[in-house]
C-alpha cells in the first residue's frame, strides 16, 4: 500500500500552477498507482497531484462505473458543450462540504497515459464533472471558486472552524 497524505485547501500547493510531465518513467507509474490507491481508500472519484503535494499535471479518476478509471497526464480540455448543468461537488481537500456548481455538461479532453501515449476522452455526466474539477486543480482552482463570493466565504469559514475543532481534539 502506498497511501499518500492529502493536503487541504489551506496549503499553498493547492493554489499553485502545475508543471507538465516530461518523463514517463517508473517513478511516474509508482506515483499514479499510489494516487489511485489513495483515491479509492478515501472513497473519492478524482484526485489531482497538487492534492498530494506534487505540483504536476497529473490526475486520476474513478467514477466506479463502466470502467471509468483513468490516469490523465498533461490533460487539456479541447472542447466543452455550450449547455451548463448543476452538479453537487465535493473535494478531498475540503472534506465534508458539498455544493452545486454549474459547468459544461460534456467535455472532450486530450491527455497522455502513464506510458506517454496520447488519448482523447468524450465525457458526459459524472465523468465530465470529475475531469473539469480535477483539471481545475492543475491550475490552482478549487470548486469553491465557482460559488458566489458569499457562499464561498461561508464554506471557507465553516471549514476553518471544523479544522480548528479537530486540531484541538488531536492534541
Ligand atoms: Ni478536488
Amino acid at each position: 500500500m502506498y497511501m499518500l497524505d492529502i493536503f487541504d485547501m489551506d496549503d499553498e500547493v493547492l493554489r499553485s500552477q502545475t508543471e507538465s510531465v516530461d518523463e514517463f518513467d517508473d517513478a511516474l507509474k509508482i506515483l499514479v498507482d499510489a494516487m489511485f490507491e489513495t483515491l479509492e481508500e478515501a472513497e473519492g472519484v478524482g484526485l489531482a497531484a497538487p492534492q498530494v503535494g506534487i505540483s504536476k499535471k497529473i490526475f486520476v479518476v474513478n467514477t466506479r462505473k463502466k470502467g471509468e478509471r483513468y490516469a490523465l497526464i498533461n490533460p487539456e480540455i479541447i472542447e466543452t458543450s455550450v449547455d451548463l448543468v448543476p452538479y453537487e461537488e465535493g473535494c478531498l481537500s475540503i472534506p465534508g462540504f458539498y455544493r452545486d456548481v454549474m459547468r459544461p455538461a460534456r467535455v472532450k479532453v486530450q491527455a497522455q497515459d502513464v506510458s506517454g501515449k496520447f488519448f482523447t476522452l468524450d465525457a458526459e455526466g459524472l465523468l465530465a464533472r470529475v475531469i473539469q474539477h480535477e483539471n481545475d486543480h492543475l491550475n490552482g482552482v478549487l470548486f469553491i471558486d465557482h460559488l458566489d463570493e458569499k457562499e464561498k466565504d461561508k464554506v471557507v469559514s465553516l471549514f476553518h472552524k471544523k479544522k480548528k475543532k479537530y486540531s484541538r481534539k488531536a492534541r
